[in-house]
């Protein structure tokens, strides 16, 4: 059994992996912070042209989420939701990056899948439907960010609804300069080729 800080500090460097930045370093693709909106995510892998390694850095990142989230399931099950709490904040403040990390979109997939499943579920449902009406990736995650308390509420997992909302917000806030390229309708939409 570990103690609270240990399943916090486990989540949080599981969390602080950098995927997208080493697997784009490790194919010669660059620094993924000098290309494009400058993120860490898939969404901006998929702006060096490389798919393949885009894919890679989704699943990845989703599955750092799962892992650690299991692990402790596994190991001290009372302290779950820390683990949860450390790896979303360590995928978005990694001290790697000088705390500069992703948007945690699909790190709070893998998280969730491993938490409750349905709700997972619901929140990738959310992401594919708003990517495949509007092009995009941004918009996609806050909705599914968003709207992952409302899907905790409504499969009647309660005591999961004050995490989601802690997380929609905290990706909400993490896309506030996609928001005001929304806004002022200068976001680049997902295949259209042009840099955010
Ligand atoms: O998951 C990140 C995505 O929602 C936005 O990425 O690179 O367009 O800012 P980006």
């Amino acid at each position: 059994l570990w103690p609270p800080l240990l399943a916090l500090l486990f989540g949080y460097l599981m969390g602080s992996i950098p995927f997208g930045v080493l697997l784009t370093r490790a194919a010669g693709a660059g620094d993924l912070r000098a290309i494009g909106s400058g993120n860490i995510g898939a969404t901006n892998v998929l702006r060096t042209g490389r798919k393949g390694l885009a894919a890679l850095t989704l699943v990845l990142d989703g599955l750092k989420g799962a892992a650690a989230v299991l692990i402790t399931a596994w190991v001290s099950p009372e302290h779950v939701l820390l683990t949860a709490i450390g790896t979303v904040v360590g995928h978005i403040y990694p001290v790697w990056l000088r705390f500069r990390g992703g948007k945690g979109v699909a790190t709070l997939f893998g998280v969730m899948m491993a938490l409750h499943w349905p709700s997972g579920l619901a929140y990738a449902a959310v992401w594919l439907i708003v990517l495949g009406v509007s092009r995009y990736s941004s918009l996609a995650g806050i909705t599914a960010a968003l709207l992952a308390p409302v899907a905790a509420a409504m499969l009647g997992r309660f005591d999961l609804t004050l995490l989601y909302l802690g997380f929609g917000l905290l990706v909400l806030w993490k896309h506030r300069a996609n928001v005001e390229r929304l806004l002022s309708g200068t976001e680049p939409r997902v295949g259209s080729g042009a840099h955010g």
